[in-house]
C-alpha cells in the first residue's frame, strides 16, 4: 500500500512524525503543505496529513489545504497532530472539515512534544526539552505501530471542557490571523542578512529590503523564522529577547527548506 504524508511544521516537530512514519511504513512520500496548496493534491491508498496544534485548531493553512483536497477515497486517512499539551478541539474540528469534503478521517493522533509558541512563554529549557522529546519518542512508536496496522479511532488527547471552548479559541485566532495588518516580527542588530528566515518561510512572508528582513501580513504564525534563526536574531514584539528559541533536535535546515524545494 503506497502511502502518501503532507505535512507542516515550524520547529520540526511534526516534520519528525512525518518522517518517523516514512522510515518505518513502506513507500512513504512526504509532501509540504506549503507546496501542495499552490499544486495539485493526490490522494494515495494511505493519507496522513501532520501538522502542530495552533489555538486548539489546525493552521489556518491545513484548513486551506483541506479544503482542496480531492473528494476520491483514500482507503486509510489519517491525521496527527503535534501540539504543547493542549490539542484542545483539533481532531474534532479537522474530522469536521474533511466531511465537508465528503471525506472520513480513519484514525487521529495527538502527541505533545516541545511548546513552540513565544508569545505563551515558547520553548522551556533544554533539559525540559529532551524529557519531554524522551517522552514523545514512545508514542510516536505506538502512533507508527497502529498507522502501520490500519487502526481505526480517535486516539488523540480528549477533554471535555476542552471541546466546548476549543472552537471559541479557534475561531478567534484564524480571525486575527486574517486580519493581520502589520508584523510584530523584527531582526535585531545580530541579523547577519544570511536570509535562511525569507527561505523557511513557508508561505513567503519574509523578504530581504537592504539585507535585512520584512515580514507582510501573510504570517501562518509558524515561527520557523524565529526558532531556525542561527544568530537568535528574529524577535516577535518586547518578550523574546531572553526567550529560548527551539527546533527538534531530530529534524535538520535542509528538510524544513526542502519544503520549498530550496537547495
Ligand atoms: C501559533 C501557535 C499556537 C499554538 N497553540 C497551541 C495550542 O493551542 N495547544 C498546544 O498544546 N500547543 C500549541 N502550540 C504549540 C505547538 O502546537 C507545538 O509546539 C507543536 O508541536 C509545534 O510543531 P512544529 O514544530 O511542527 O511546528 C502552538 C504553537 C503555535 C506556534
Amino acid at each position: 500500500m503506497s502511502t502518501v504524508i503532507y505535512w507542516f511544521s515550524g520547529s520540526g516537530n511534526s516534520y519528525h512524525v512525518a518522517k518517523a512514519l516514512q522510515e518505518s511504513l513502506e513507500d512513504v512520500e512526504l509532501v509540504p503543505v506549503a507546496q501542495a496548496v499552490k499544486g495539485g493534491i493526490q490522494l494515495s491508498s494511505k493519507t496522513g496529513l501532520v501538522f502542530p496544534v495552533y489555538a486548539w485548531g489546525p493552521p489556518v493553512i491545513v484548513s486551506k489545504f483541506i479544503e482542496k483536497l480531492p473528494s476520491d477515497k483514500s482507503d486509510y486517512l489519517f491525521a496527527v497532530a503535534t501540539c504543547g499539551g493542549a490539542p484542545g478541539s483539533t481532531m474534532a474540528i479537522t474530522r469536521k472539515m474533511l466531511k465537508r469534503r465528503g471525506l472520513d478521517l480513519s484514525a487521529s493522533f495527538t502527541v505533545k512534544m516541545v511548546g513552540n509558541y513565544p508569545p505563551m512563554g515558547g520553548a522551556p529549557a533544554e533539559e525540559e526539552q529532551l524529557k519531554v522529546n524522551d517522552t514523545a519518542e514512545g508514542k510516536i512508536t505506538e502512533i507508527v505501530s497502529r498507522i502501520d496496522n490500519n487502526a481505526c479511532g480517535d486516539f488523540g488527547k480528549k477533554s471535555f471542557i476542552f471541546s466546548l471552548m476549543g472552537p471559541m479559541a479557534y475561531h478567534f485566532f484564524t480571525r486575527a490571523l486574517s486580519k493581520q495588518k502589520s508584523s510584530k516580527f523584527y531582526a535585531d542588530d545580530k541579523c547577519t542578512s544570511c536570509d535562511i528566515c525569507a527561505k523557511i518561510c513557508p508561505v513567503d512572508n519574509v523578504e530581504m529590503a537592504d539585507g535585512k528582513p520584512t515580514w507582510g501580513n501573510r504570517c501562518e504564525q509558524c515561527f520557523a523564522c524565529f526558532h531556525w534563526c542561527p544568530q537568535e536574531s528574529v524577535q516577535y514584539g518586547r518578550k523574546t529577547l531572553e526567550q529560548v528559541r527551539y527546533h527538534h533536535p531530530g529534524t535538520l535546515l535542509k528538510d524544513m527548506l526542502n519544503r520549498q524545494e530550496i537547495e
